[in-house]
């Protein structure tokens, strides 16, 4: 089984992934992975602590000659925070942000000192997690799995519809400042994040992240914790400040009658040689997973994320010790994250869909885990 676990805080010495059930021979892409890192750290709207760090992925175990070994695997992406280099000198915290982790890691930590809490809430963690789901990248790769995702929307302000060409997407992207694919919307986006700041205020937002040319039979109906939509839902939730996941039509699925929601059925030969096998679907609501199984056509999933908590106008709240009104505390924060979240959203997809065919194609080694989904394919071809 493929699964990850983080550790470190956010002004503690490394943000580090340990990673396990990689199969060996996988390609490690360590600029790919730092690529993924910086792209973490920009996007408009983030704060000044994403101009002092170049996150950059140190590699400590698991890994020989470029290669995965099929051991666990160790990556450090250390903090180079100038201001704080030491967690036993970061101040204390006594008046907790609304929206944050302070009051609720505070009462359950029984600890007044909510730096205890924050430096583990702080999304800083994501580093870990982005650099986890882009060392499976190439694991993808091999398969032919593309995984991209983008901005749809932030403060209300939504990106257009009318996408450019898909072979336009990548580069349209990376230009954007927003990481999205819409250049005039970007426009007012911007200025709504610099009004947001101008104001102390912060925004939110929608991402969107697509998963192409993934094989059918990826996850399981049969239980609970093996549905891949169940899987995707709880890897983009457990995004810090993620605060609702839609799966292709989503919540709008909702409020439509089941003739216009559910995929007319077709078949072209012709496409037999793709992830759909041949069938067509005359749309993709069901986001290309149903009953938690990916069904060939494209996986889209959207999270959607809350305000950051830390505002430039603090919010009224108390002091724990006297339990008198106090304002929030204010740290160094972003105004807007929302582009950065689309990259780490696109990497925990990415470390989901990596588990998810593992466990379909089994396997010590990249040579069976290909040769295991070339065999399925050929049976699945044939039903
Ligand atoms: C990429 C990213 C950057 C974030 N940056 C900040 C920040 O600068 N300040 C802040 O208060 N919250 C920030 N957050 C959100 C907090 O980490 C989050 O709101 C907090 O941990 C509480 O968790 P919850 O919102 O899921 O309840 C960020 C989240 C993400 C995904």
């Amino acid at each position: 089984m493929l699964t990850y676990r983080t550790a470190g805080e956010s002004h503690g010495k490394a943000a580090v992934a340990l990673i396990e059930g990689c199969p060996a021979g996988v390609r490690v892409d360590i600029r790919g992975i730092n690529a993924e890192l910086a792209r973490r750290q920009g996007g408009y709207g983030r704060g000044g602590r994403m101009k002092i760090e170049t996150d950059t992925v140190e590699i400590l175990g698991g890994v020989r000659r470029g290669v995965t070994l099929g051991s666990p695997i160790v990556l450090v992406v250390g903090n180079r925070d100038a201001r704080i280099d030491d967690l036993k000198r970061t101040p204390r915290v006594f008046h907790p942000r609304p929206g944050h982790g302070d009051l609720a890691g505070a009462l359950k930590y029984l600890d007044p000192d909510m730096r205890s809490i924050l430096e583990r809430a702080s999304a800083r963690e994501t580093a870990a997690r982005v650099a986890a789901g882009a060392l499976m990248r190439p694991l993808l790769d091999e398969v032919g799995i593309t995984v991209f995702g983008h901005v749809v929307s932030v403060g209300g302000f939504r990106a257009c519809n009318k996408w450019p060409a898909a072979s336009a997407w990548l580069r349209t992207r990376n230009k954007s400042p927003l990481y999205s694919l819409d250049p005039q919307a970007d426009k007012t986006m911007v200025a709504a994040i610099d009004a947001a700041r101008e104001a102390g205020d912060t925004l939110g937002g929608v991402v969107e992240v697509a998963a192409f040319d993934v094989p059918p039979g990826l996850g399981s109906h049969v239980a609970a914790d093996r549905r891949l939509d169940a899987r995707l839902a709880a890897a983009l939730m457990s995004i810090q400040a993620v605060k609702g996941v839609e799966i292709g039509l989503g919540f709008d699925a909702a409020e439509l009658p089941g003739s216009q929601v559910h995929d007319d059925i077709g078949f072209d030969p012709r496409l037999r040689g793709t992830a759909s096998l041949g069938y067509t679907r005359g749309t993709n609501n069901a986001g290309g997973i149903e009953a938690g199984i990916s069904n060939g056509q494209p996986i889209v999933v959207r999270a959607a994320m809350k305000p950051i908590a830390t505002l430039g106008r603090p919010l009224p709240s108390i002091d724990i010790r006297s339990k008198k009104p106090h304002r929030a505390a204010h740290e160094r924060s972003d105004v807007c994250a929302v582009p950065a979240a689309s990259v780490v959203a696109e990497n925990a997809v990415s470390f989901e869909l990596a588990a998810a065919l593992l466990e379909k194609t089994g396997g010590d080694t990249l040579k069976e885990v290909t040769a295991h989904l070339d065999a399925y394919l050929r049976m699945a071809r044939d039903v």
